[in-house]
């Protein structure tokens, strides 16, 4: 399997905090916040990794990461030149992937579970990772019956559960037909949204519950709670 890592778009909600660097490079206590999401991909045992980031300052990431030869793991480079949405960076991944199984990190997640499990026992279609959430409705919101997943909304105004989508996704190649299918929503982004919500109408989507803590960290309370998180966590290390 196949890692991406997903750090483009522009980071206006941090606005002036990402003025002069990218939101994936500021600080989550002790490291640069796509450390983290790299991490949870080389838990899972992935060693290929490709890193999509936008223009801005992508050559910083570079400098950062290098060949990925020092941490046994090898990094390919992607530019998403306009922030269109995780969809639309994921798309650019698809000569990388050349149609093995992917695993796409959101650059501005934090994961305190270990996925290897999931990534191992992972055969076709998708998988998502749902966590219980006190603020459902600044994500992606799954609804259940059963064991079953019949729907996500994104940041719905009133979420049908507490059970946020988490942007830690595993697909088969189908993920990039798909893709190529999508229209932009109403805020101009191919949507993840709309390929989970597609591998659910044709029955080929399952979800892993996450029991960790996890959060994003692309708005300055987030980003906040991201620190303090991983603080916490250390100090019981
Ligand atoms: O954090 C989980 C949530 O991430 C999910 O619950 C939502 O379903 C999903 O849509 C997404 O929501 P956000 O609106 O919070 O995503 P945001 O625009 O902040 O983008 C998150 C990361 O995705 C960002 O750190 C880098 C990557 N990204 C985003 C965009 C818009 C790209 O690589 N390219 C892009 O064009």
């Amino acid at each position: 399997m196949k890692g991406i890592i997903l750090a483009g778009g522009t980071g206006s909600r941090l606005y002036p905090l990402t003025k002069v660097t990218n939101k994936h490079l500021l600080p989550v206590y002790d490291k640069p916040m796509i450390y983290y999401p790299l991490q949870t991909l080389m838990d899972a045992g992935i060693k290929d990794i490709m890193i999509v980031s936008g223009r801005g300052h992508a050559g910083h990431f570079l400098e950062l990461l290098g060949s990925g030869a020092d941490i046994g793991v090898h990094f390919t480079f992607e530019i998403q030149e306009q922030a269109g949405g995780i969809a639309q960076a994921l798309g650019l991944a698809e000569d990388f992937a050349d149609k093995e199984d992917v695993a796409v990190i959101l650059g501005d997640n934090i994961f305190q579970d270990n996925v290897s499990k999931a990534a191992g026992s992972f055969k076709s279609g998708a998988r998502i990772f749902l966590k219980q959430v006190p603020d459902a409705k600044r994500f992606g919101v799954a609804e259940i019956k059963g064991n079953k997943i019949i729907s996500i909304e994104e940041k719905p105004a009133l979420p049908k559960s507490n059970l946020a989508v988490t942007g830690l996704y595993i697909y088969d190649q189908s993920v990039f037909e798909i893709i190529r299918t999508l229209k932009p929503s109403g805020r101009g982004e191919l949507e993840i949204t709309d390929v989970n919500n597609e591998f659910i109408r044709i029955g080929k989507m399952d979800f892993s519950l996450l029991h960790g803590y996890w959060s994003d960290a692309g708005t300055f309370e987030s980003l906040f709670r991201a620190s303090e998180l991983v603080r916490n966590m250390k100090s019981f290390e």
